[in-house]
């Protein structure tokens, strides 16, 4: 669809892009083939409306494990055609730590003023580790000219040694969401390692600089599980979803879990379900959720895990015992790939950095009507 606009008096025609034939895997990044393992991962990305002339901007980012020195940064992509061509953009480099940003980049875009920082801001985070591998540290970057520069705003939180095991302390893989007047940091935490080996938590700011305390969001009594990975969608019936793995589940390691709760501040004493398709597939390790309004009176959630290129969808807002279905996709399987709503709202757009671990990853994108 094509949308004209007009501006002060005279015909300015700006071909906005706002639906787009489905694709598969187009190329975001190929990386170099003498990239140590696994090259890419971990893609994330922002749809942003409006950024000067150009409506429906997408930016992706995700982790490189490009040669040292220098330390690893986190580049950004540009598309203004729904992801089917990408241009490097710009990068968000550490500035504070002299460490580089290495891992789970988070892209967002304030929908509302967060202290001195404007609605539009584009806010990112990510772990900051330096080469020597003795800590894990969560900063948040902005931009305030839509993702061309880049500035440091504040550390989060500081962990020890980035090694996915119990009894270590680390910190990991930041998410944002904003509510009531507050931005919401959310990420899994190692720093409890006596009675949670991995729980989840989030603090909230009201100015971008100074965060609140660490409060539990999953917190599993058994001290050798591992909830890991959040992310979190705002449900047309005031309730909100969070998404995570949980390492130790019985049903089968880092199966994927949900829980609902009226208050994305408050999930701690809501009930974990498992999240299988009515066909049996299990989903399985780094999910991420978004909602849309397509699909009938209660939209439509949406889930992406690893280990499957399919979509986990629930048409009945995620209610006790309703049926998860899979939608199976042609878009790359990927470690933690990333799912953005497109304008029309049957689209979803999937960005994947690739599996965990091997040489043959790469970053690339997909549309994908959904049903
Ligand atoms: C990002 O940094 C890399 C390494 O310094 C550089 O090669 C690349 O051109 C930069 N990209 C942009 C868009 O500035
Ligand atoms: C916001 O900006 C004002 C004016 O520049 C400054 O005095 C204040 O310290 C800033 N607030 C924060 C939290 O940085
Ligand atoms: C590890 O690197 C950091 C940052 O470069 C440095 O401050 C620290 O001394 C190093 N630690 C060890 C044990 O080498
Ligand atoms: C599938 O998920 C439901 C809801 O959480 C759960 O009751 C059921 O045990 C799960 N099935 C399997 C085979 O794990
Ligand atoms: C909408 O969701 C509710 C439960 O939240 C369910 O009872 C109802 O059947 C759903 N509607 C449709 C069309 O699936």
């Amino acid at each position: 669809m094509l949308l004209n606009f007009l501006v002060l008096g005279f015909i300015v025609v700006t071909q906005a892009l706002d639906v787009v034939k489905p694709y598969n895997n187009k190329v975001v990044f190929l990386p170099p083939s003498d990239w140590p393992s696994p090259r890419t991962n971990y893609a994330r990305s922002v749809l942003i409306a409006q950024d000067g002339a150009d409506t429906n901007v997408l930016l992706a980012t995700w982790q490189n494990t490009s040669p040292e020195p220098p330390n690893p940064w986190f580049p950004v992509y540009r598309s203004t055609d729904l992801g089917q061509t990408w241009k490097p953009f710009s990068n968000i480099t550490d500035t504070e730590n002299g460490w580089g940003l290495r891992a789970q980049p988070y892209l967002y875009e304030l929908p509302i003023a967060i202290g001195n920082f404007s609605a539009g801001t584009i806010v990112a985070s990510g772990n900051s580790i330096p080469p020597n591998r003795t800590h894990t540290r969560i900063d948040v970057y902005a931009s305030a000219d839509k993702g061309r520069t880049w500035n440091f705003v504040s550390h989060v939180a500081l962990g020890g040694r980035p090694i996915a095991v119990n009894g270590e302390t680390p910190v990991w893989e930041p998410f944002f969401f904003t509510y009531e007047g507050q931005l919401v940091i959310y990420y899994s935490d190692q720093r409890d390692p006596e009675a949670h080996g991995q729980k989840l938590v989030h603090q909230v700011t009201t100015d971008l600089v100074n965060w609140g305390p660490v409060v539990d969001d999953v917190a599993n009594p058994n001290p050798s599980d591992r909830p890991g990975m959040t992310t979190i969608a705002a449900l047309p019936n005031g309730k909100y979803i969070m998404t995570y793995e949980y390492g130790g589940a019985p049903e089968i390691d880092f199966a994927v879990y949900y829980r609902i709760s009226d208050s994305p501040l408050n999930f701690l004493p809501s009930i974990g379900h498992n999240l299988n398709a009515t066909t049996g597939e299990q989903a399985q390790s780094s999910p991420t959720v978004v909602w849309t309004p397509y699909g009938g009176e209660n939209g439509t959630i949406v889930v992406s895990a690893n280990g499957n290129k399919g979509l986990w969808i629930n048409k009945q807002l995620g209610a006790e015992n309703s049926p998860w279905t899979l939608f199976p996709t042609g878009a790359a399987g990927g470690y933690a790939r990333d799912l953005k709503v497109l304008p029309t709202s049957q689209q979803i757009f999937i960005v994947s950095g690739g599996v965990f671990g091997g040489t043959a990853n790469h970053v690339s994108a997909s549309v994908v009507n959904l049903p």
